[in-house]
């Protein structure tokens, strides 16, 4: 919902697609958890008893990451590209090839969201907005300032879902 609003206000692409593109673009450690379950274990040990970063842990213990993995299974589902680079590079937006605006968006979105504490607890974010996804979008103080504005409306709307 964060990523449809900054969508919305830099009038980036179709708001639907980057709603879609946030809601998918962690899908890869849903993957994760089903089918490595353990090693998914020994990641969020890492990064809860060891304040790891998710993706440092998942790197070191798996040797790749839920990004990679969800983007290639996005791939296996022929999802549009644009849902698949938003998946393969939120870590990364700097390597969007065909959609970098998008990808910047889900990037700044799920940062803003880390920052809030709505992510995984210990998949803290914070911090690392990345200057390529900053400028790429555009994104200005006012802008930050109305999003965190409209935080509690969107918080209130996934509570009440
Ligand atoms: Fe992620
Ligand atoms: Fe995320």
């Amino acid at each position: 919902m964060v990523a449809e609003l900054i969508s919305q206000e830099k009038k980036i692409k179709n708001p639907d697609t980057v709603f879609t593109a946030g809601l998918l673009h962690d899908m890869g450690k849903v993957i994760l958890d089903q089918y490595n379950f353990e090693k998914f274990n020994l990641i969020m040990d890492r990064v809860l008893n060891m304040a790891m970063p998710f993706l440092d842990a998942e790197n070191k213990i798996l040797g790749y990451n839920h990004a990679q993995v969800g983007g290639i299974i996005a791939r296996k589902w022929d999802l549009p590209e644009v849902l698949i680079e938003a998946i393969s590079f939120h870590h990364r937006p700097q390597e969007a090839k065909e959609n970098p605006d998008v990808v910047s968006v889900v990037h700044i979105a799920d940062n803003i969201c880390s920052m809030i504490g709505y992510d995984c607890e210990a998949d803290s974010l914070a911090g690392n907005v990345d200057q390529f996804a900053v400028s790429s979008i555009n994104l200005h103080s006012d802008d930050v300032d109305m999003i965190v504005e409209k935080l509690p409306e969107i918080m209130k709307k996934c509570k009440d879902a």
